[in-house]
């Protein structure tokens, strides 16, 4: 497959770095050509300024979008797979890559403008969206507080949403005690790698 990387992370000291590269060495195993978004890497621009806006809020389409955005399409365009990785923060992903979905998925291009003209949308339709994502919380904490929920809604059902073919996110929790999920977490992530196309139905 054609794999698009988002990754989302400030620092190579962390633990979600050590994820996302074991991550890329089990993808590396099998036969596929992977491309990388690391957003904090390319100064990835998350706030929409005032013309973007104006672009999205009155659904001027034939206004142009910004190169960065148009490379972002490009690459989606090439991918039949996004895995997202990222840390859980404040029940979400980092503001950065809230702002990616913000202004990559623009008006005419991941979401029609007009509900009679749902075939504007340009956005090439995903094999698969995989989101990892590392968190404090353990996973039954998280499952508890209605929080995993909610973030598989958010995520899944709405930013992924009828996009993708196949979705799935992996909270990789409990890294407030690190020690005790590291072996087992990075593990995870490259038998993801891996085998990635078993999670394909
Ligand atoms: C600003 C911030 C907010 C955070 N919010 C949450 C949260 O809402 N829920 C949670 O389980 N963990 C939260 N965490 C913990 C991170 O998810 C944790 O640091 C991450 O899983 C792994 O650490 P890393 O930064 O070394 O990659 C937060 C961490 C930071 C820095």
């Amino acid at each position: 497959m054609n794999i698009l990387v988002v990754y989302c992370h400030p620092s190579k000291k962390s633990f979600t770095f050590e994820i996302f590269s074991k991550l890329l060495e089990g993808l590396k195993k099998s036969n596929h050509q992977i491309t990388i978004s690391d957003l904090y890497e390319m100064d990835f621009q998350s706030d929409m300024n005032e013309s973007e806006y104006e672009r999205e809020g009155f659904a001027q389409v034939d206004q142009e979008l910004p190169k960065d955005i148009l490379l972002e399409q490009e690459k989606i365009q090439q991918s039949d797979c996004i895995v997202f990785v990222y840390p859980v923060w404040w029940s979400d992903c980092p503001a950065k890559l809230k702002g990616w979905f913000d202004r990559v998925y623009s008006v005419g291009y991941a979401y029609g403008y007009d509900s009679t003209r749902d075939k504007q949308v340009k956005m090439k339709k995903q094999r698969l969206g995989l989101v990892i994502c590392t968190a404090g919380h353990p996973n039954e904490v998280l499952e508890e507080i209605g929080i995993a929920e909610s973030m598989r809604k958010v995520m899944l059902d709405d930013r992924l949403g009828q996009r993708f073919e196949n979705k799935q996110m992996i909270i990789l929790g409990g890294t407030i005690d690190k020690d005790k999920v590291k072996e087992n977490h990075l593990l995870k992530a490259y038998e993801i790698g891996k085998s990635i196309e078993k999670i394909l139905n």
